[in-house]
This record gives structure tokens, sequence and C-alpha cells, in this order.
């Protein structure tokens, strides 16, 4: 469950949550909320700033326990560094700071007063959406593969409210609503990135879908099967799942938010539930971080779940292929010719370049749906991640209109991505001498030529693909699913719905 996320109108001192949070600049200044304490409290708060022990430095967050006059038995500082250079980042850092140290705590709510934290150019709708997600994204735990633990009595965090905030403001109530939903589909996509490739294979990919189907008005869903997509001439994605005894699926989830005649928006997602490279075999360090190569596919599941949660007016197709990478006596080879269902042979020149295999499929499909626009997300490089590190998402499209709207939306939510070219330039590097394409571009640009080689399945279409290869997950032994690139998307199909 995501954290409940309310308004409220308490004074700081009257807080009567086990916490409340408020924000400080560096060099002893300090917030409304955080001076109101400091007054209340008979100045507790500025001796422990004149003492050093806090400092208000971006990055951190301290907690103070038993301050004397106040209402709440903790507060929380948040430290938003200098004044004048804070920025939507800084403020971004302090939420989210503020949050990890709240969940360590045994409580079950606070009461925050960041949203009264003046942020250049952003407004009230924005910090509180952009408050309440960065809170929920603390909050998250994975526990679905550990031994189910007796009922703790530690209580868990899963609510908080925020205060400063005129209450009952339509704006601020609605952008609590998105954030909510916004939050619903980022923890769908970490779930199910997170869970092990041993459950979530592609028939559990397809069964979460119909799922979501089921429990909602309005959204049909159909899973294509092996054989549908023989008969559909798939050979490119059907090639790559050869190797595995999980049978490929094709999910294709509709919402239908407007007119029956408006053209969908188009998400398709790599579904890749386990990439051991194939019979070109990773190598077994790192491998096991394959499990998150479906996270495109979970990342367009979540922005859907959140658009059909806000019943977004506009009709929308959601294309999962998903397939595991497998080698095997019957897994496809380097030097096969595939015939993808555009017609265009791709000649397999490395069967870990799977997923620009699934996803040119799912594209020609997608065309059928006549999109307005087709959005893909997938963890398509590691040649994205030398790029761009950790940060950023790679995106690509020849649409500056469609680009500028994505990366807008990715500055508005902390969901960043940063523009790499597409030019014609690049696309020699996939030339084949056995088929019209080869499924890899050599050394350089890797990121780009992934790009240039899906650009010649979507026929002109509005389209636009997001590499999150390194944006997906948390590196390391405990990195978790982050749930990017959902909020980028959803707010993307919040700013299109009529
Ligand atoms: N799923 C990987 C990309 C990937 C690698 C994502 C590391 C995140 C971290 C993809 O299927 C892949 O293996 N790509 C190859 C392409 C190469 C063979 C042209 C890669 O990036 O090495
Ligand atoms: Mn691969
Ligand atoms: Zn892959």
């Amino acid at each position: 469950m995501t954290l409940k996320f309310t308004l409220a109108a308490d004074a700081p001192e009257a807080v009567a949550a086990p916490a409340v949070v408020v924000g400080l600049y560096e060099d002893r200044v300090l917030t409304p909320a955080a001076a109101r304490i400091d007054e209340k409290s008979g100045g507790a708060l500025k001796r422990l700033v004149e003492g050093g022990d806090v400092t208000g430095k971006p990055g951190t967050a301290v907690v103070l326990f038993g301050i004397g006059g106040i209402g709440a038995p903790r507060v929380v500082v948040a430290g938003l560094g200098e004044q004048k250079k804070l920025d939507a980042a800084a403020y971004h850092r302090a939420l989210t700071e503020s949050a990890r140290v709240l969940k360590g705590l045994p409580i079950e709510s606070a009461v925050s007063y960041l949203a009264e934290v003046d942020v250049p150019n952003r407004d009230m709708a924005w910090k509180l959406r952009t408050a309440a997600l960065a809170a929920d994204l603390q909050a998250y735990r994975y526990t679905s593969t550990f031994k189910p633990k007796e009922k703790s009595k530690t209580p868990q965090f899963d609510a908080i409210a925020f205060a400063g905030v005129k209450a009952g403001d339509a704006a601020s109530e609605r952008a609590l609503h998105e954030a909510t939903a916004i939050a619903n589909g980022v923890r769908f996509a970490r779930e199910l990135g997170n869970l092990p490739p041993n459950i979530c294979n592609p028939a559990y990919i397809a069964a979460q879908a119909q799922k979501i189907a089921g429990e909602h008005a309005g959204v049909t869903c159909e899973v294509l099967e092996r054989e549908d997509m023989q008969k559909l001439g798939m050979g490119s994605l059907l090639g790559v799942s050869r190797g595995s005894d999980n049978p490929p699926k094709l999910v294709v989830l509709k919402w239908q938010g407007a007119g029956a005649k408006t053209r969908p928006y188009v998400l398709v997602g790599k579904g890749i539930t386990f990439d051991s490279g194939g019979i070109s075999l990773k190598p077994g360090a790192g491998m096991e971080e394959m499990k998150f190569d479906m996270c495109g596919a979970a990342g367009v599941l979540g922005a859907f779940l959140a658009a059909i949660e806000l019943k977004l007016k506009l009709n929308l197709v959601c294309i999962v292929p998903a397939v595991e990478n497998m080698p095997d006596g019957n897994a496809y080879r380097p030097s096969d010719i595939l015939t993808s269902m555009s017609g265009l042979t791709i000649e397999v020149l490395n069967t870990d370049a799977e997923g620009r295999l699934i996803l040119c499929d799912a594209l020609t499909y997608a065309q059928r749906f006549e999109p307005e626009v087709i959005i893909d997300a997938a963890t398509l490089t590691g040649a994205c991640v030398v790029a761009l590190g950790k940060h950023a998402s790679g995106l690509m499209t020849k649409d500056d209109e469609l680009a500028e709207q994505l990366l807008k939306c990715g500055n508005e939510t902390m969901d960043r991505a940063w523009r790499l070219p597409l030019w014609d330039d690049y696309q020699q590097q996939l030339e084949s001498g056995f088929a019209d394409v080869a499924n890899i571009g050599g050394k350089y640009a890797g990121a780009i030529t992934a790009g240039c080689f899906l650009s010649r399945f979507v026929n002109g279409c509005r389209w636009a693909h997001l590499d999150i290869a390194g944006t997906a997950w948390e590196e390391g032994r405990k990195g978790l699913a982050t749930g990017r690139p959902v909020p980028l998307l959803a707010q993307y199909l919040i700013d299109r719905s009529a």
C-alpha cells in the first residue's frame, strides 16, 4: 500500500503526530515552521544551530527528540542548503533525506512543513506532488520473498500529512490525488522489477496485466500466445524466446477514456524477465541484475495503472513483449537470420542484443492501433549507462516537440531524461551483408545504434524511445527497482488528458 497523503492545518508546535518535519537553511536561516518551533521551545532549535549540531547543510536530516514546549515528540530538521541556491534538485534531496529518516523511526505518521518552502518556479501543487512521491519512494519495503515475519510490533510508517498549505485548496487536493495514483504505479513497477525471475516470468507478467484488467472497469487485456505470434509472423521476438522453457507472451492492455475513434497513446515496454545473454552468454559477475531487464515492461504497466486510476480522458494501449533470453539446444544463435513481422530480415550478430529484437515486433504490432504517439521504455543498452550514468534515462526521438514534452515531464517529476541524437549518420553501423539489418552496431554509440535499430520499425509514426538501463534500478547487493520511468510517463499522459 502506498502512503496515505493528506493536508493538515495544525500549527507546527501543535502537531499531535509522532513527528513533525521542518526545513532549515544553511547559515542559520530558519524556515517559518522552524522559527515557530524555536520560539515555542524557548530557543531550543537556535541553540542547536549555534552549537553546530544542526547545520541545514544539503543532504542532512536530523531528528531532535523531546523538544519542550511543542506537541510532537520528534522534530525532523531537513537541511535545505543555502537559501539563495535552493532549486528543485536541492528541495528534492531534502524531501528524500527527511523521508529516509522518517521510515527509520518507530512511527506510523508524520506532519511535514516542507511544502511551505519557496522553490523558484515551482508551485504548491508541484511541491506537494514531489514531496508525496519522495516520501512514498522511501517508505517502500520489499518483503515478498522473505520468510513471513510474525506480526511485528514496530509501527510501519504509512501516512504523511502536509501542513502550511491552504486547506481544501482544489489544486492541492488534486496534486495529492495524482501523487497517490503515480505512487501506486511506481510501487507496482518496483515490486514487479524486484521479484526474482523464477517467479516473475512471462506468464506472471501476463497474469498481472490480466489482474489489472479484471480490477478496473474500462480496461481490457489480451494475451497473445506463441501460436498467435507465429501467425502474425513475429519471427524476431520468437527467435529470442526459443532458448527458454518459459513460453513468450505478448500482453496488450487497453484503456478507453476517450471516444472510440480517438487515436490512442501506445506504450511499449521491454519485458525480458531474465537476460542471460543467450548463446552470447553474459559474464557471471552481475548477471543477477538481469532480472531487472523487464523494468521497461514494469514501467509502462505502472504508468498505465496510474493513468486508469486517474481515469484520464484519453485512449491508451500498453504493449508488453514478455520473453526470457536463455541458451539451450534450441536457442537462436549468432549468424541466424530472423524475419520480423515487418518483413525486414535481421542478422543476429549477438544474442545478447535481444531487447531490440522483441521490441521491433512489438512496435510493428503497435501500428495497427493507429497511435497518436508510441513511446517505448527499455533497459536496452549498457552503453546508455556509460553515456549518462544512473541519473538520466536516454531519450531518443526524431520528433522535437515530443522530445521537449517528455524532457519537461522528466524535469517536473525529477525522473529526468537526456536526449541523444538519432541522426541517420549512425544507421550505416547496422548494415549487414546477409540481411536487411544487423542487430548490433559495433563499438561506438551503442545506445544510439540500438535506437536506430528500433527506428527502422516505426514507419514514420510519432515515436520516442527511453533507454532506462541506468535508471530502472539501484546498483548493488540490496539495490531495488526504482519504478522509473513511471513518474515521467504518467506525467506525460496526465498532461495529454483532455
Ligand atoms: N539488458 C541488456 C542491457 C543492459 C546491460 C542493461 C547492463 C543494464 C545493464 C541488453 O539486452 C544487452 O545485453 N545489451 C548489450 C548490447 C550489445 C550486445 C550490443 C549491451 O549493452 O552490452
Ligand atoms: Mn542482452
Ligand atoms: Zn536485455
